[in-house]
Parts: C-alpha cells; sequence; structure tokens
C-alpha cells in the first residue's frame, strides 16, 4: 500500500518537486488569530459518492478546497458526472444524471490517492451492475485492511473478484438484496459501505456493531433527504429498508472537528490563542472535556469555538482512543505535541490502529520524551493486546523543543509536525509539506494569519 500520498515517480521531476514542497518553519512564537474551519473530510467525500446514488443534481455546501475532494471529484468524472466547484464559496454541484463504467487504467491512474475507492462499489453495483476498485492508497498508519467491506457486500449479493493485479472487479448481474450484518470492529468505513450499498437493495438490512461518528450521521441525514429509510438504535444497530429510487440531496456538511481539534492543539504547543470560526461543541464535547483537564481554556460561541493557553503548567492526563462518542483516533496526535509540554506523565492508549505512533520518533528527536509500549496502558485491553504493536505511549513533560528537519509521514503526524516545529526553538524544515494539503485546506495561509514565521 502506497503511503498516504500520491505514488511516487521516479527521477528529476521528483526531486524538483521534493525541494519545493518543504515549509520552513521558525518556531517559538504563539499562534494568535481566528482561522475558519469548513465541512469535514471525513464527511464531505462520502457525500460526494452518495450524489451518484441519484439520477440528477446534488448540491454541498461547506465544502473545504483539499486534495481529498479533488481525487473524489475526479473518480466522479470518470464514471460520468459532471462536478462544478466554486471555491469561494465552498460548493460543490454534482450532476450524476449520467454514469458509466470508468476505464480501469483511467481509474487506476488515482490508485494510491485514497481510500474512498471502495467506497464506488454500492452505488456503482445499483447503477451499473458492476464497480472497479483500484488499489486502496491513504494513510500509512496500519494495515487498514478491506476484509469487512467486501464481506458485507457479498452478503448483500455482490460478487467479488480479486484475481485482477490492477484492483477488484465487483459484479451484482441480480442486483443487491437486504441481509443481517454483523461488524467484528466498529469500522467507519464499512459502515459507510453497508449504507451505501443497502439503501437501494432489495428489501431490509439490519447493520449491528455499526459506527456510529457524526460525520456517519450526516452522511445518514444526507441518504434521508434523498429519499432512504434509515432508522438507528441506541446499540449501534442500523436498520435500512431498501427504496427503489433516490433523488439528488443540497446539505451543508458538518464542520471537520479532526481540522477544528487540530488547532485547538497548535494553540495548546505554542502557548497560543485561536479562534476556530465553524467548529461546534456537539461533536467536539470529548475533546473538550480532555482539553479542559490538561489546562486549555475554551470558549463557545455561535460562530465558533476559541481555544487559548491561560499561561502556567499544563497538567498531564490518561487517554485512550477509541469509536465515537470516545476520544477519537484523530484527535491524538495533535495532542500528544501539547502533552509534551504538560508538567508530569500523560499516557495514550490507541485502540483504533495498531501503527498510530510512527510520528512520535521525530518529536523525541526534537526533544521530546516519548516511550512507546506494546502493552494496553489503559483501563480496558484492546484488539491489540498480546500482539506486537507498539500501541500506547507514555509522554513524559514538559521537554523544550528544538528545531530540525521533519518528513512528513502521515496527514495528521504530519500536522502534527507542524505544530511541534511551530512550538520549537529555532528554525525546521518540514519535508513532504503537501500531503497535509489532504485534509487541510489553506494551511499555509491560516498559519500566515495567526502569525507563523513560516516560508
Ligand atoms: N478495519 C478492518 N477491516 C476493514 C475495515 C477496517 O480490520 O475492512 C479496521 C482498521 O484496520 C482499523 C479499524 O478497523 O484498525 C478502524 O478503521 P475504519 O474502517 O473505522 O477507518 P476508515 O473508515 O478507513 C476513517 C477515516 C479515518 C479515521 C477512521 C476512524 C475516512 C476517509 N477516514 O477511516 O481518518 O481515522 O475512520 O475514525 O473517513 C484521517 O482523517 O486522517 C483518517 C485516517
Amino acid at each position: 500500500m502506497a503511503a498516504c500520498g500520491e505514488n511516487d515517480e521516479s527521477g528529476a521531476v521528483v526531486a524538483e518537486q521534493q525541494e519545493n514542497d518543504v515549509l520552513h518553519v521558525v518556531g517559538g512564537k504563539p499562534l494568535n488569530g481566528t482561522i475558519k474551519v469548513r465541512g469535514a473530510k471525513n464527511f464531505v467525500s462520502k457525500a460526494m459518492v452518495a450524489a451518484l446514488l441519484a439520477p440528477g443534481v446534488s448540491v454541498l455546501k461547506n465544502v473545504p478546497e483539499i486534495r481529498d475532494v479533488h481525487v473524489v471529484s475526479d473518480l466522479l468524472r470518470l464514471h460520468g458526472a459532471t462536478v462544478e466547484w466554486n471555491d469561494e464559496k465552498g460548493i460543490l454541484t454534482i450532476d450524476a444524471t449520467n454514469v458509466q463504467l470508468a476505464d480501469v487504467a483511467d481509474v487506476d491512474t488515482l490508485s494510491g490517492s485514497s481510500r474512498i475507492p471502495i467506497l464506488f462499489s454500492g452505488p456503482l453495483l445499483h447503477r451499473l451492475g458492476e464497480a472497479f476498485i483500484p488499489q486502496l492508497g491513504g494513510c500509512n498508519i496500519g494495515g487498514r485492511p478491506i476484509d469487512f467491506h467486501l464481506d458485507t457486500l457479498r452478503k448483500l449479493g455482490a460478487n467479488v473478484d480479486k484475481e485482477h493485479a490492477d484492483g477488484i472487479h465487483i459484479t451484482a448481474p441480480n442486483g443487491l438484496h437486504g441481509a443481517k450484518i454483523h461488524l467484528p470492529y466498529p469500522s467507519v468505513g464499512a459502515t459507510e459501505q453497508t449504507l451505501l450499498a443497502a439503501v437501494q437493495a432489495e428489501g431490509r438490512t439490519e447493520l449491528s456493531g455499526a459506527a456510529t461518528e457524526p460525520e456517519i450521521m450526516d452522511l445518514v441525514a444526507v441518504l434521508q433527504k434523498m429519499g432512504a429509510i434509515i432508522s438507528v438504535d441506541v446499540d449501534r444497530t442500523f436498520r435500512i429498508e431498501g427504496v427503489k429510487k433516490l433523488e439528488g440531496f443540497t446539505h451543508t456538511a458538518l464542520t471537520d472537528r479532526i481540522e477544528a481539534a487540530s488547532w485547538a492543539s497548535a494553540a495548546l504547543a505554542t502557548h497560543g490563542d485561536i479562534f476556530v470560526k465553524g467548529a461546534t461543541q456537539p461533536e467536539m464535547m470529548t475533546f473538550l472535556n480532555v482539553y479542559r483537564k490538561i489546562g486549555g481554556e475554551f470558549d463557545v460561541t455561535d460562530k465558533g469555538i476559541r481555544f487559548w493557553h491561560p499561561g502556567g503548567d499544563l497538567k498531564p492526563v490518561a487517554i485512550e482512543t477509541d469509536v465515537h462518542p470516545g476520544f477519537m483516533t484523530d484527535w491524538q496526535q495533535p495532542l500528544v505535541v501539547a502533552l509534551t509540554q504538560a508538567n508530569g506523565l500523560s499516557i495514550v492508549h490507541e485502540t483504533v490502529y495498531e501503527n498510530r505512533f510512527g510520528f512520535t520518533k521525530p518529536l523525541v528527536q526534537m526533544g521530546a520524551t516519548i516511550q512507546l509500549y506494546r502493552e494496553c496502558l489503559g483501563s480496558l485491553p484492546c484488539r491489540f493486546q498480546q500482539r506486537n504493536y507498539k500501541h500506547s505511549a507514555v509522554i513524559f513533560g514538559p521537554t523544550p523543543l528544538e528545531g530540525r528537519d521533519i518528513d512528513v509521514p502521515d496527514l495528521r503526524g504530519g500536522f502534527s509536525h507542524l505544530i511541534a516545529a511551530l512550538a520549537a526553538k529555532g528554525p525546521s524544515n518540514v519535508q513532504g509539506i503537501s500531503l497535509i494539503d489532504r485534509g487541510y485546506a489553506d494551511f499555509r495561509g491560516k498559519l500566515a494569519a495567526l502569525g507563523a514565521d513560516i516560508d
């Protein structure tokens, strides 16, 4: 699997790209000011796929200008849809009246860029009876298998053919049919896969053990606007009654709570004060509780949330990442940088991905004291217990950070390195910075607006 960016080429072009792909940061200045966060990357990309279900026009508002949106737009166009993008207003208009099977070679050019192509399966099976899924990309933070996705599709009646070097061919000559499905782990993607495939399957589908992240519930809202019948029980079971026809939708995306929390962590790590316009409280409650325990201050207003370091010592904390409503795995990496500045021992038990602490190595080289453990250092043993994964971290602080040259490993880890460079004394060169464009719209402009010394 490719790491979290585009596939590497070779030779001089790459060398030149790499040279231009560095952000020079002089750290040690607090980040102060206001920035605006738009819709959630992990919702917008899925709502764009949902648009493919309806032979009509869908309008998505509050869309961020990030690379994942471009990749999914390109995939939609390859499948015959038209996609218009108004960046200033953040509005995407998708017309999926005509859908066609894309050329395998064309789809393959987008292979390695994203994990979204697998979610095209359901809509393409409904519209065309077949789908082709290229090799998937996405951040290299664990094995990231797709077995739950494929099991779900099989249970709904699809034939999954993995015998091709270029990707997976999926067909459903007799259509999809409702089924009883249980997920062994509440996977976000597999839950979305089931929703997108079952919504027009004949009969009822029951999905137990599902994930209920706010981004998933916003996708359910979109599907309901389109004509779907979906209910969810308190035990995280979705019931989907297949419908024959769906229509286009108009929807405003919920705010990106991962981006909002990343800027909140940056405020803490740099002794700053950032007003995140657009940030909303309900989706961030778990994060806000932890932020307060550490000693960070926040103020929720109608327009967004202000996050700041009130001065004095930050307090250490013990957290375990989990599915919603737990502490999101994607919040963990930026917050770890702030925890290097807390007074005492903090513990982070990562229970969603087996390999999400690779980003701590450069932090240690910058002066942080972080030790990784294979044991579950939390209240509950997780899936990675007794396995060879260093999925618990102990962070001892406060430790001053020194600037240095850093390579961006993955999207969230990369943003964490950026925060570390901004908090550190002296200059840093952050290499591979464009990877952060996958999920943080105009982060260079936002950093400049917050007074960061970057070049
Ligand atoms: N898993 C399986 N088999 C599957 C699917 C998942 O074993 O078929 C495992 C994974 O290996 C992982 C766990 O289940 O250990 C959770 O994975 P999940 O399917 O929930 O993750 P995802 O859908 O691939 C989305 C976000 C991630 C976010 C996770 C968890 C998108 C595009 N990605 O990934 O976001 O971390 O849910 O909330 O929605 C990011 O934004 O940087 C990012 C990585």
